[in-house]
């Protein structure tokens, strides 16, 4: 039997699981981001995980070919293996602003190879496996052109054309959680002001309520938790009480990312965008608003025609299930 390792690294934690070329998990386990911020910690972090993955590898109890592992990863330079400036996984030291560029780069596949020589690794942005993994396992299937939307802590996206990812010269493509949105708004990790993801994201909403709280003078259930317990989940339920500051923080939150998808649609005409990830979850409030504005600024050859669509992979799995698909892409292209 063949088996390849996903790996799914978020801001929180990181998942990974054995996986076989149907998408079933055999087994699976998790470390913690957030222990171990990369700027300072990125040691620790690469020997706190090579040593789950080997304990995982090992956890089964009958014979396997290990023939990959398969990385998604915030900021992941997919043509070099090195996570780049990854503005959601670790914070400057306070004061700090401009750190030199050296202590930003993570070499994550080489030092996964260093710890598994001979087995094959690659590493793809994190939107960019769950995109993979929609394109294998889910509702893109058969699909050539579609944008998937994934919304965590940050805003990642992926973009199909033509059947393939677009990864362009630097590998860096479908940044589109650092796209402006509002011109000298938010700052945002990357260092500059006004990214999309400083809006559309769960932190995101999290800072449009905490604004709203200061302007609206409505009575509102999201009074009364306190910043650091909050979570966008919260918002979605306040939403289906007809919270006033809820709905409003979910109508902005789909003004923004419609205008934004607007503007995508016209770079790649897709036939479909589908939203992902915990803000997803959210369901009508977060697509009524997002299709409204979308279609209300669409190009007129355009509207009506591109498809908003739930991701068919919500589990927790979806994006280990992407990752390890990488290695399986490869090994069809090996073999073709
Ligand atoms: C990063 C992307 C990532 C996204 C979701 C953004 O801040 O720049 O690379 O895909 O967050 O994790
Ligand atoms: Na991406
Ligand atoms: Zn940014």
């Amino acid at each position: 039997k063949k088996l390849a390792i996903g790996i799914d690294i978020g801001g929180i934690n990181t998942a990974f699981g054995l996986v076989d070329e149907n998408g079933d998990l055999y087994a699976d386990s998790v470390v913690s981001t957030k222990k171990f911020p990369l700027f300072t910690d990125y040691p620790a972090y690469v020997a706190e995980l090579t040593e789950s993955l080997h304990a995982l590898a090992d956890s089964l109890s009958f014979e396997y070919e290990l023939v990959g592992i398969g990385i998604g990863a915030p900021n992941a330079n997919y043509h070099t293996g090195v996570i780049e400036h990854p503005a959601n996984l670790w914070k400057f030291p306070v004061g700090e602003t401009n750190p030199d560029e050296s202590r930003r780069m993570f070499p994550l596949v080489d030092d996964i190879k260093k710890a598994f020589p001979g087995v094959e690794c690659r590493m793809t942005n994190d939107a960019n496996a769950a995109t993979i993994g929609e394109m294998i396992y889910g509702n893109a299937k058969g699909m050539k052109d579609f944008i998937m939307i994934t919304l965590g802590t940050g805003l990642g996206s992926g973009f199909v054309a033509n059947g393939e990812m677009i990864y362009g010269h630097d590998g860096f493509a479908g940044e589109f959680g650092h796209v402006i949105a509002v011109r000298g708004g938010r700052q945002c990790g990357c260092g500059r002001r006004g990214c999309l993801e400083t809006y559309v994201s769960a932190t995101g909403i999290k800072r449009t309520v905490f604004e709203l709280m200061a302007t609206m003078t409505e009575p509102s259930e999201l009074r009364d938790i306190p910043f650091a317990n909050f979570d966008a989940a919260m918002v979605s339920t306040a939403a289906s009480h007809g919270d006033p500051i809820a709905l409003e923080a979910f109508r902005i939150t789909g003004e923004l990312l419609g205008y934004a998808l607007a503007d995508a649609v016209t770079i790649t005409s897709p036939e479909a965008i589908f939203l992902f990830g915990g803000l997803a979850k959210s369901g009508k409030y977060i697509f009524e608003p997002t299709q409204w504005y979308m279609e209300e600024n669409m190009m007129s050859v355009f509207k009506n025609k591109v498809k908003l669509l739930p991701s068919g992979i919500q589990s927790q799995n979806a994006a280990i299930l992407g990752a390890s698909a990488l290695i399986w892409q490869e090994v069809k292209q090996l073999g073709a």
